[in-house]
């Protein structure tokens, strides 16, 4: 289980608990959280759960694989540095804490 703060774009903050094993997509999805769309159901074939993630939590998450980082350049205004894809982040108990911000829209 983790915490996650989902921050949409004008500054609202989501903070909810999301159990192991669910992806920070669904944690968004089943908690009715908006901005993160989603379009493919977590296929890795959308972009639509683009986020920012807080600089302090870069570097604790596991590496993009290549298929998320071919994704992520058709994402709305990807920043190389903090742009993930929440379908591709697995929930366990060491990303309690994490903070991620909604983009302005997703494509
Ligand atoms: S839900 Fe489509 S790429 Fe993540």
């Amino acid at each position: 289980m983790a915490k996650i703060t989902y921050i949409e774009h004008g500054g609202k903050e989501h903070v909810v608990d999301v159990s192991n094993g669910l992806t920070v997509m669904e944690g968004a999805r089943d908690n009715g959280i908006p901005g993160i769309e989603a379009d493919c159901g977590g296929a890795c074939a959308c972009s639509t759960c683009h986020v920012y993630i807080d600089p302090t939590w870069v570097e604790k998450l596991a590496a993009k694989d290549a298929m998320e980082e071919d994704m992520l350049d058709f994402a709305y205004e990807p920043d190389a540095a903090r742009s993930r894809l929440t379908c591709q982040l697995k929930v366990t108990d060491d990303l309690d804490g994490l903070v991620v911000q909604m983009p302005e829209k997703q494509i």
